[in-house]
């Protein structure tokens, strides 16, 4: 065996080293936005999960202005999605809040609103920005947040032109309060080319927190789980830990074990 195809060898990820992992963003409520489009389709994103060794999704549903669903919807979206899980026996354990899009009004709508934040910890929101927010106006949204007490969980960073164009801005918003949440899928070329070189860039810079899914569909557990093996390969299992459990653990303010450990954030 060749010296280079022996360390390849050595370096290749195995099943049993993915361990259980925490998806913290994955749009699996039925009907509330473009993910699952059922309740049917919402239990096969469950069982395609487990099949990608998570143990706990935190369901998420968009959020980008006052028409999206609220929180009466996604609180009845959350309950079928909790009583699939427990009818089919599943091990999962769940949690709920949005994902927001950052808009002027949104550091006001934080205070108001429960299910933007996402755990227990009670302090994160995930955000996402549209397509004409520029570095500036990024870093100045995290400072706002950071200023009302929020600590903003950026969703899928490696997407946005501004990031694309300047990656190192990933780091600015880090160092000015924020966690950086790349998209699993990224890694397989998902969005194409110009996202997975730049979550690569966003890993290798040491800017990256946690990944997730970001799943509207079924299949995206598959690219999640090549993604994830992915990110061992290449950057080490131990960090993979770190993005897929140990962060995710403190952004939720739990370890999750159980269906026990379901956060409901409409539970008074
Ligand atoms: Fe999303």
């Amino acid at each position: 065996m060749a010296l280079f195809d022996f360390w390849h060898k050595k370096k290749e990820t195995k099943e049993e080293e993915l361990f259980p992992k925490i998806d913290l963003h994955a749009h699996i409520l039925p009907d509330v936005d473009d993910g699952s489009r059922s309740e049917d389709m919402t239990l096969e994103m469950m069982e395609a999960a487990l099949k990608a060794y998570v143990v706990h999704i935190n369901a998420t549903a968009h959020h980008r202005n006052s028409l999206s669903p609220g929180e009466e919807t996604i609180s009845e979206a959350f309950d079928k999605t909790k009583k699939l899980r427990n009818d089919n026996l599943l091990p999962l354990s769940l949690s709920c809040s949005m994902e927001t899009e950052f808009y002027p009004e949104a550091e006001e709508f934080f205070k108001k609103c429960r299910v933007s934040l996402t755990g227990k910890a009670g302090k994160y929101a995930l955000i996402e920005f549209t397509a004409d927010v520029n570095r500036q106006s990024a870093i100045a949204a995290v400072f706002q947040l950071s200023l009302a007490g929020i600590r903003p969980v950026i969703v899928h960073p490696e997407r946005f032109y501004f990031v694309q164009r300047h990656p190192e801005v990933a780091g600015e918003m880090q160092s000015r309060g924020a966690l950086i949440m790349p998209n699993a899928t990224s890694f397989m070329g998902h969005y194409g080319v110009d996202a997975l070189e730049t979550a690569e860039k966003i890993v290798q810079d040491g800017f990256a927190d946690a990944l997730s899914s970001d799943a509207h569909r079924p299949d995206y557990y598959e690219q999640y789980l090549l993604g994830c093996k992915q990110v061992a390969k290449k950057y080490g299992s131990h960090l993979l830990y770190e993005l897929t459990w140990k962060t995710p653990c403190r952004i939720l303010g739990y370890e999750p074990g159980s269906e026990r450990d379901d956060f409901d954030p409409f539970e008074k």
